[in-house]
């Protein structure tokens, strides 16, 4: 950019990564609304927490609420909301935290997008796969309704596209398994990956 002049820190990756006691690494959970995002990934940061990291959540609905305040659900606001946060999540992973993130992230492009960004060894894609009629039947917030009848435009899975990944690093069943489990697999799978060797 013309007049920009980024430094680089006198402090290393290796330097905070001592300093932190753990890799920082982004684990991006994505999925339809309802498919338990959230909730599993609220309980991964409890639990990490919990044993001793330094983790941080950011949450659609929560991130929404404040820097992405003035972006709604066009596919190019979709693409700047996630844009922005793979930004803020490169930031704080270069600071040496754990950063969770549950986002809809309903495009695949948008997903390669974050993993460029955060960069490949630092990132993890999960995968919270629920079939949409699960999702729809469980409408806790009622989104699903109002999508149905209209009054919400552009609702992922009803009236706007959700891009299935092909390749995620891990997929939970959440139509199908219990919350224990599929949050079990998660741990098993994230854990071994933040802990310094
Ligand atoms: S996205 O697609 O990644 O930019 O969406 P995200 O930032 O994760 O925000 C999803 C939450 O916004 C609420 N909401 C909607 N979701 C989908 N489509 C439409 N049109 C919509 N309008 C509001 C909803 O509460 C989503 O939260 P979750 O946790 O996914 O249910």
């Amino acid at each position: 950019m013309k007049h920009i002049y980024p430094f680089k820190s006198k402090v290393s990756n290796e330097q905070r990564k001592e300093q932190m006691l753990q890799e920082s690494q982004l684990v991006w959970f994505t999925g339809l609304s309802g498919s338990g995002k959230s909730t599993l990934a609220l309980r991964l940061e409890h639990y990490l927490f919990h044993r001793g990291h330094k983790v941080f959540l950011l949450d659609g609905d929560n991130v929404r609420n404040g820097l992405n305040r003035d972006l709604g659900f066009s596919a190019d606001d979709r693409k700047e909301n996630i844009r922005r946060v793979a930004e803020v999540a490169k930031l704080m992973v270069d600071a040496g935290l754990i950063v969770v993130c549950a986002f809809i992230s309903p495009y695949a492009e948008e997903r390669e997008l974050v993993k460029q960004i955060v960069g490949e060894s630092r990132f993890m894609e999960v995968f919270v796969n629920c079939p949409l009629a699960e999702c729809e039947k469980r409408d806790t917030k009622g989104l699903y309704a109002k999508a149905r009848q209209g009054i919400i435009k552009d609702f992922t899975g009803i009236s706007a596209p959700y891009e299935t990944p092909l390749l995620p690093d891990l997929e939970v069943k959440t139509g199908e398994e219990a919350i224990g489990e599929s949050l079990l697999k998660l741990i098993e799978f994230v854990e071994p990956r933040v802990t310094m060797q």
